[in-house]
């Protein structure tokens, strides 16, 4: 299967316009690229007009989804934003404790875990980020730090859940670094999230991905992961003739 591709705004860009013109170009790719799934999480204020932008193409390859969501479902939270007010405006994903995020608002692994629950209760699609916070180079990896975002983040889970999602391992050093983790070492740590998953039951629904300066370069030997169903893309999913390569090495992929 053709790996997935998530693109993240982040807090890009300023404009209305400019967000308008630059999901024109995912536009352009989808409908270019029928055979790849793309998924554009946009900054919040931009959802609406992009969701009118895109049911106006044909182009069923191409989502939207959200950067974070509430971790309660209504009421008296100044400034949040609900899963189901997200739902409702076209999204389809959320990213849930990506690493800016959990350092921004300094989230538990308890918010962690009622955000998912909220994404799951909105009918959002939840991509939840994982990555060590302590380890500063390629080769430290903090498996008993992974294993506790993993297994706490997937607390509680009602017991029919068989939804789709999607777990991204994401190394803190690799984000807008221009590094990347080698591929023997994402090979590594997506066996071992596999297994964590597969503890908890939940190995067949799961989509294991990597993001961590993933661009137009680094793409050639990271398509090559086996153990790997897509990418979480920030830097380059604002420069259409990277996110563009990308997509076209995805698309060779055999
Ligand atoms: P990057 O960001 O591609 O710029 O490293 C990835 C991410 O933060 O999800």
């Amino acid at each position: 299967m053709l790996k997935k591709l998530f693109f993240n705004w982040k807090m890009n860009p300023a404009s209305l316009s400019e967000a308008s013109s630059l999901f024109t170009e995912f536009i352009s790719l989808a409908q270019s690229q029928p055979q790849i799934s793309l998924v554009v999480l946009p900054p919040y204020v931009y959802l609406s007009e992009l969701n009118q932008q895109l049911q106006t193409f044909e182009a069923t390859n191409l989502k939207l989804g959200a950067q974070d969501l509430a971790r309660y479902s209504a009421g008296a939270y100044t400034g949040q934003i609900s899963g189901q007010m997200l739902k409702n405006m076209g999204c389809q994903y959320v990213l849930i404790g990506h690493s800016e995020t959990r350092e921004a608002y300094q989230l538990s692994h308890e918010q962690i875990n009622q955000k998912l629950l909220q994404s799951l209760e909105s009918g959002l699609v939840p991509i939840l980020c994982v990555g060590h916070q302590s380890d500063k180079t390629i080769t430290e990896i903090n498996y008993p730090e992974l294993s506790e975002q993993v297994t706490t983040a997937l607390q509680n889970l009602p017991p029919e859940f068989k939804t789709e999602f999607y777990l991204a391992y994401e190394p803190v050093w690799a984000i807008g670094t221009g590094k990347t983790a080698t591929n023997p070492i994402i090979e590594e740590v997506s066996q071992f999230l596999k297994q964590e998953l597969a503890k908890l039951g939940l190995a067949k629904q799961v989509g294991i991905l990597y993001g961590g300066s993933v661009d137009d370069g680094s793409i050639q030997e990271l398509v090559k992961l086996q153990q790997v169903d897509g990418f979480l893309i920030g830097g380059a999913s604002l420069k259409p003739e990277k996110f563009k390569t990308i997509a076209q090495v995805v698309a060779n992929q055999v």
